[in-house]
């Protein structure tokens, strides 16, 4: 066992004007996560700290925050990776509900503002399946793996300064639509990408490529949905 010193952003909308720093120190063990040390903190030391997390393994999407200055998922970040000296905040660019939770409706309704379904007809009578050969299935692969965390979106410039902007993460989820061939839908997703506040938004900072815990290629998905705009979908 070894302690790891945290420094907590804390904000209390009740009682609190503005944001401080709180500092916990926790014993950890030499494998011990992020949110092994948070849930120290939470369960033995002080339950007003608020955090989300569900899954625990990388995989629901909600403990993504900031830990010394990089947007990560709490539950796959081992200690022994970051130090023994640890800051931790919250998102940047959406509105904080208190300490490390963020308010996601606006991170949602952009999600949703890329129609994040199928457009395509019933299949022909007598026919079950819409078959998809594995290179098309191949094409927007890497896109299906997006867990929805915001660590893309709220790690971009872009986005930090004009909440508009639909971000990364939305344009993920537009490519994983837009490449899929049994989608019948391009035109309409091409209106709806095809502006500043869409694709054309994106200033290729990359932020939002390092922050992914998916290793998705998040700036070459965004270029590749341009091209197909610029393309016309052919
Ligand atoms: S693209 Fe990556 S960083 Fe962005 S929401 Fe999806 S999983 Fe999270
Ligand atoms: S708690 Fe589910 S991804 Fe971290």
């Amino acid at each position: 066992m070894s302690t790891v010193t945290l420094h907590i952003e804390r904000f209390d909308p009740t009682v609190d004007r503005k944001p401080h720093m709180q500092t916990y120190v926790v014993e950890v063990a030499e494998d011990d996560r992020v949110l092994d040390a948070l849930h120290e903190v939470r369960w033995h030391q002080d339950g007003t700290l608020a955090f989300r997390r569900s899954c625990a393994h990388g995989v629901c999407g909600s403990d993504a925050m900031v830990v010394n200055g990089h947007n990560r998922l709490a539950c796959i970040l081992l200690i022994k990776d970051v130090g023994h000296e640890i800051t931790i905040e919250p998102m940047r660019g959406l509105p904080v509900l208190k300490d490390l939770v963020v308010d996601m409706r606006q991170f949602f309704d952009q999600y949703r503002s890329v129609q994040p379904w199928l457009h395509a007809e019933p299949p022909p009578p007598g026919s079950r399946e819409r078959l998809q050969s594995p290179e098309e299935r191949a094409r927007y692969d890497d896109t299906t793996k997006c867990i929805l965390c915001a660590a893309c979106t709220t790690s971009c410039p872009v986005y930090w300064s004009n909440d508009r902007f639909v971000g990364p993460a939305a344009l993920v989820l537009a490519h994983r639509f837009l490449f899929d061939s049994r989608d019948e839908a391009t035109a309409q997703r091409h209106d709806i990408l095809d502006g500043r506040m869409a694709a054309w938004g994106c200033r290729t900072a990359f932020n939002c490529t390092d922050a992914c815990p998916r290793h998705i290629k998040v700036t070459q998905a965004i270029e590749e949905v341009r091209r197909d705009i610029l393309r016309g979908g052919d």
